[in-house]
């Protein structure tokens, strides 16, 4: 599907991949894009990205991708203002990462890994992009049938495209429990949405990145980082947040590249 004249939604626009995503849909000539975040710095990034884009129908919202109350707000803002939403890229992800069984030696009493941030973990990086993308192919539906459309033919353009964030955490990771079951979840999300979405002409895909230089990775130790997962990374380094968003784009206009995508600069397996 041409991203050119489509309306877009992309969550944890403020930074790192989310961002890279905006800019290069916004190259690709998209109409309109609603940035989303929980950072106040929303509003000013989706200012800047107006004046570098000279394309003034970008908006940021700043909210929590887990409050249904706002996510309906920004659908149905897009709505009014641009049309339905076409492409939907729920970027927006939190770590809360912690051993799921960790023992004292000395005393000998073990700790489970915490159930609230199990929770957050699955209502930030689960819950919300698979009902991010639900309300995506929910516009698209409403707006078939009111042009006296209902199934999707295939002589037709493509009608929408979602594309999840997922990770090389999907195939689980020490110290990630919580994390790693929401990746994973999120690739039955993915082609669940995607047979349901093709009745209506939406494509849902998924891409698990390996270690992106954002801010998400920033929190890890550069001199652990450079002596344990480093060597595991085929090409050496960090991937760029563009090189994603790169991606990402290629994914929605292509209809033929379909499910699962894995952009991990040759990474061989965590476990
Ligand atoms: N960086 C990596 O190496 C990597 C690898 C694989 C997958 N991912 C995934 O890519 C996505 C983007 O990650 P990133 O590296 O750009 O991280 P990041 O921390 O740079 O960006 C995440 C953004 O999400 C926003 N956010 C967090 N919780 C939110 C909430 N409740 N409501 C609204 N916004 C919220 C943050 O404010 C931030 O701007 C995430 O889903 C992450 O799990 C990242």
């Amino acid at each position: 599907m041409k991203i050119e004249n489509k309306v877009a939604i992309v969550t944890g626009a403020s930074g790192g991949i989310g961002l890279a995503t905006a800019i290069k849909l916004l190259h690709n000539g998209a109409k309109a894009l609603a940035m989303v975040d929980i950072s106040e710095r929303i509003e000013k990034t989706a200012q800047d990205l107006i004046n570098y884009s000279e394309n003034p129908n970008i908006r940021g919202f700043c909210g929590d991708v887990s409050d249904c109350d706002f996510r309906n707000r920004v659908f149905s803002n897009m709505l009014d203002e641009f049309g339905p939403v076409q492409i939907c890229v729920p970027a927006a992800g939190i770590v809360r990462d912690g051993l799921a069984v960790k023992q004292n030696h000395k005393t000998g009493e073990v700790e489970l890994y915490s159930e609230d941030k199990f929770r957050q973990i699955l209502d930030v990086n689960l819950l919300h992009p698979a009902y991010w993308a639900m309300d995506t192919i929910a516009g698209i539906a409403r707006h078939r049938l009111t042009n006296n459309q209902s199934k999707w033919q295939s002589d037709e353009d493509i009608q929408g495209c979602i594309i999840l964030i997922g990770s090389v955490s999907s195939r689980g990771n020490r110290g990630q429990v919580g994390y790693a079951a929401a990746k994973s979840g999120l690739k039955a999300v993915s082609s669940t949405l995607n047979l349901e979405g093709l009745f209506y002409g939406v494509q849902t895909k998924i891409i698990h990145p390996g270690f992106v230089d954002t801010p998400m990775v920033e929190t890890i130790d550069a001199d652990y980082f450079d002596e344990n997962l480093k060597p595991m990374i085929g090409l050496g380094r960090k991937i760029r947040p563009e090189e994603i968003g790169e991606i990402i784009c290629t994914m929605i206009e292509n209809p033929v590249l379909s499910g699962e995508v894995w952009a991990d600069a040759s990474m061989t397996p965590l476990a």
